[in-house]
């Protein structure tokens, strides 16, 4: 009798033990879930993970591969960035981090660009390290001093962030984060770059050539949309030699990893212990205790968090979540960017680009607005090998309306992205990652401006 109860009794215990492992949580280890595996997540994800008492369990879901937007194609043995690809030098987080993994920087960008407006180059065959400044100041003189010192000036005051954060000091919306660095930040963002430079001091010519070419190379868009009106079609492109590791590019010390920039938010995941789930987020539920649950397109489970972060962008035209059970109803206004890019292994149109001369290397990169037409192909290349197209939602339209988004949405829920519509870049993605990490932290009722002596340290 005694005997065959117990053995029945055997699996019911394992049943209890089971079901009690999966609802009881450990009271001491916050379970924080990161949606979304960019450079904005993962390093969240490392933040978190190296924050002193906090002691996290992670989970980091994305339904694309671990990078995001830093991502790179393979062409003959080599690797092409397709997404974020130029760091600047004081880009602190980047670089660090890049140490910190011991990864080799690429001096300089190991390309050319030229920009085509569909009929002829506007800018043509400075690569990024012949920014030449001699030839570039006997055509746009003093303003590119100027523009200069604005950028070096703008450069200091946007380098308080990161005393700020190793201080432990964080900001619930993107607004009081511009602030703290700089009074004048938000207004420049109600400005446009052209009025802003106007503003400055700097010449129409200067701004209406480069700081369009840069715009344009930058972010793919144009400071004005009259200048680069055309008659077939607008894109700028890249072209790299095969094998050079760089074309020097030491006086403007912008920067790129060997092997691709992913390799970066690849490294912050696996350093953060966190467990990545290749899953898709739907919605996020706020239960009664005031910990929140998932729910995933293609899974049934709804796991239970304390936290819960956002790593992606959240408009319309990204991605949307169901918000269930919040008291308020959330805004994500604002629409992306979309940039084509398309890698193109072949030679180009000789016809087409007087420039090029026949050693001219044989990989390039185009981006554009839509995808490239088979017409446009054929009047930028004659022979085509392999292509390969990427769509990006690349990065907000500015459109200085939208840059006062916030970082918490709920005691708990958090989202990164919201620094975006201050600027679109990989450091600014770890900026907003640090700041939310800090914000969980204290939520998670850690005091991180007392241990801010042992947190996360950047390197002066
Ligand atoms: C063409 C291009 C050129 C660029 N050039 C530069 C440059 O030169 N320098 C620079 O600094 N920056 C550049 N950027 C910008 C930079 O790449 C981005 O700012 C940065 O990589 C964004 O990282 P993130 O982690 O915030 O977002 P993302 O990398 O977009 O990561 C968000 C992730 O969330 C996932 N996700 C979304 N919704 C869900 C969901 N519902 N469930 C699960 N997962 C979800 C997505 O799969 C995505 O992978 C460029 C971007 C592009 C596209
Ligand atoms: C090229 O860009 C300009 C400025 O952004 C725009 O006005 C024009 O419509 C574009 N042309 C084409 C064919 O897309
Ligand atoms: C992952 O991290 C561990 C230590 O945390 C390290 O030993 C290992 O080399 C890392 N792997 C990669 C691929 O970075
Ligand atoms: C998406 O958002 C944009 C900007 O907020 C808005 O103008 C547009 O109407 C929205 N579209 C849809 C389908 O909701
Ligand atoms: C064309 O692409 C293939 C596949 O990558 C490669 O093996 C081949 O060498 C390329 N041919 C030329 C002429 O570049
Ligand atoms: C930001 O949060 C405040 C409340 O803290 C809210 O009133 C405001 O509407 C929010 N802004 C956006 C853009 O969601």
């Amino acid at each position: 009798m005694a005997g065959s109860s117990f053995r029945t009794m055997i699996p019911l215990l394992i049943l209890l033990f089971i079901c009690k492992s999966h609802q009881v949580l450990d009271p001491s280890q916050p379970r924080i879930a990161i949606i979304g595996a960019g450079i904005s997540g993962t390093s969240a994800a490392y933040f978190l993970s190296k924050t002193p008492g906090l002691n996290p369990k992670i989970d980091v879901y994305s339904k694309d591969p671990v990078g995001g937007r830093m991502a790179t194609v393979n062409i003959q043995g080599y690797d092409f960035e397709t997404g974020g690809s130029v760091l600047h030098p004081r880009n602190r987080y980047m670089k660090q981090f890049a140490e910190q993994f011991g990864f080799k920087r690429k001096k300089g960008i190991s390309g050319k660009f030229g920009l085509y407006d569909g009929s002829h180059f506007v800018y043509s065959e400075g690569d990024w390290s012949v920014m030449n400044v001699a030839s570039l100041l006997w055509r746009y003189g003093f303003s590119l001093l100027k523009v200069n010192t604005l950028v070096g000036e703008m450069l200091n005051q946007f380098e308080r962030i990161y005393s700020f954060q190793d201080d432990g000091y964080a900001f619930s919306n993107v607004a009081d984060l511009l602030s703290a660095m700089d009074p004048s930040f938000n207004l420049m963002l109600e400005r446009s770059l052209e009025a802003g430079l106007k503003h400055a001091g700097v010449s129409n010519l200067f701004i209406e050539e480069l700081a369009n070419a840069i715009m344009r190379v930058n972010y793919g868009q144009s400071s004005d949309a009259h200048q680069f009106k055309s008659r077939d079609f607008n894109c700028s492109l890249f072209y790299y030699v095969l094998g050079s590791v760089s074309l020097a590019g030491a006086e403007t010390g912008l920067w790129s990893l060997h092997g691709g920039n992913k390799k970066i938010p690849h490294a912050l995941l696996n350093a953060s212990g966190a467990s990545f789930h290749n899953e898709e987020v739907e919605a996020i539920h706020l239960n009664s205790d005031g910990r929140f649950s998932l729910r995933f397109k293609e899974n049934d489970e709804m796991p239970l968090y304390d936290a819960v972060i956002l790593a992606t962008p959240v408009t319309n035209d990204t991605s949307m979540f169901g918000f269930e059970n919040f008291p308020r109803q959330f805004h994500f206004p604002g629409r992306f960017h979309q940039t084509v890019c398309t890698m193109v292994q072949g030679d180009v149109n000789h016809e087409t680009f007087q420039f090029a001369d026949s050693s001219a290397p044989s990989v390039w990169k185009v981006f554009s607005n839509e995808p490239l037409s088979k017409r446009e192909l054929d009047i930028l290349f004659s022979t085509i090998n392999e292509t390969f197209v990427i769509k990006w939602k690349a990065y907000p339209e500015y459109d200085g309306t939208t840059s006062t988004g916030n970082f918490t949405l709920h005691p708990g829920l958090y989202h990164i992205n919201a620094i975006e519509f201050a600027a679109s870049a990989m450091e600014m993605g770890i900026i907003g990652a640090r700041n939310v990490a800090l914000l969980a932290a204290s939520h998670l009722g850690v005091d991180v401006q007392d241990r801010k002596t042992q947190s996360f340290h950047i390197e002066l």
